[in-house]
């Protein structure tokens, strides 16, 4: 099979990758364009476990470049596209809308545009929980409406969605719209609350924490969401559809703290700062689709996973000290 993965150096997308090469039949094409939104130099150590695979062709480039997209397509004969490229930040997104345009609307829509012209069996439009947007009820399911989403980041990724669907409405484009619930475990992105937490408990500094810590999460571990994309590459029945991929068991964001003060032994100095705007007060994934399309059933608790992420953490800032 011949997967194109985009945003391949990023944090799910490296791993996806690794994944995916344990198959014997994997020719895989890991796009990414390392830009500057968090140090390219851990995009690098992302890859650095297949980058010389032979099965594995390295590209940099923005999938942006629609001509480019289409020559890639026709070259490796891609088969299967999983779309985790993008610009990923919601705090960012409020002071920074532009990035979020051009790359999440119009990047995707040049990948669409190229997958139109050479038919794929599959499109994987990775989206975002934050599609559901003020006054979603909870859990979420994903054919209730959604409401309007509460930043710049949320606004992109509906917008993605509704040109995926669309392509897949006029030129049956197979898109399934993918919705990731809060994924975290090792290479986790260094602009996320768990990562910056871990950073300033053990760096013994002020936690930052914005409004009281009753912000709820639906925690994903990352293999358990990538189980639900490789399930979604061949399920039957979820082409056009938009599939939640969470843990449907959300945590306080005060809890997170515990958390991660109980696994690193060490107790969190936390500074409280005004709410932010932007945020959710909670998400929560419905499952019972994708249990239905894709028998996805996450397996790894919340601190079983922190535990995960948090070693991880400890030598990776040991290796980039
Ligand atoms: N991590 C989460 O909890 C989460 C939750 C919901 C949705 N998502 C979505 O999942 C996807 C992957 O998220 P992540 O956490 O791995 O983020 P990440 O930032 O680690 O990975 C995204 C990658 O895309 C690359 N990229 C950005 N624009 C590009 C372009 N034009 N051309 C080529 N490469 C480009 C970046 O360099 C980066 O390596 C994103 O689309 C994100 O919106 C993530």
């Amino acid at each position: 099979m011949a997967v194109l993965v985009t945003g391949g150096a990023g944090f799910i997308g490296s791993r996806l990758i690794e994944r995916l090469l344990r198959r014997d039949d994997a020719q895989i094409v890991c796009l990414d364009n390392y830009n500057d939104y968090y140090a390219p130099a851990l995009k690098h150590a992302n890859v650095a476990g297949f980058e010389t695979d032979p099965r594995v062709r390295m590209v940099e480039c923005s999938f942006g470049d629609a001509a480019a997209m289409r020559r890639l397509f026709d070259e490796a004969e891609i088969e299967f596209v999983v779309h985790l490229g993008g610009y990923a930040g919601v705090r960012y997104s409020l002071e920074n809308p532009f990035p979020y345009v051009e790359h999440n609307v119009g990047g995707t829509t040049s990948l669409l545009e190229a997958a139109r012209h050479h038919s794929v069996r599959r499109f994987l439009l990775i989206s975002s929980s934050t599609v559901y947007g003020r006054y979603a009820v909870a859990p979420f399911q994903e054919d209730a409406p959604l409401g309007v989403p509460l930043s710049p980041y949320g606004a992109s990724k509906r917008a993605a969605e509704l040109m995926g669907f669309t392509y897949h409405d006029l030129y049956r484009v197979p898109v399934v719209c993918i919705r990731p619930f809060s994924i975290f475990g090792p290479r986790l992105r260094p602009d996320l609350a768990l990562s910056i937490f871990a950073a300033a408990i053990l760096d013994g500094k002020r936690l930052p924490l914005f409004g009281d810590g009753s912000i709820r999460r639906d925690f994903t571990y990352i293999d358990d969401f990538c189980d639900g994309l490789e399930s979604a590459l061949t399920a039957d029945g979820v082409v056009g559809e938009a599939v939640n991929l969470g843990h449907d068991e959300p945590i306080a964001v005060r809890q997170v703290i515990t958390t991660l003060e109980e696994v690193l032994g060490k107790k969190a100095e936390v500074e409280r700062l005004p709410e932010k705007p932007g945020e959710m007060p909670v998400t929560h994934a419905d499952l019972a689709k994708a249990k239905r399309l894709l028998g996805y059933r996450p397996k790894t608790s919340f601190v079983d996973g922190v535990r995960r992420f948090c070693d991880w953490f400890i030598a990776s800032r040991a290796a980039h000290q």
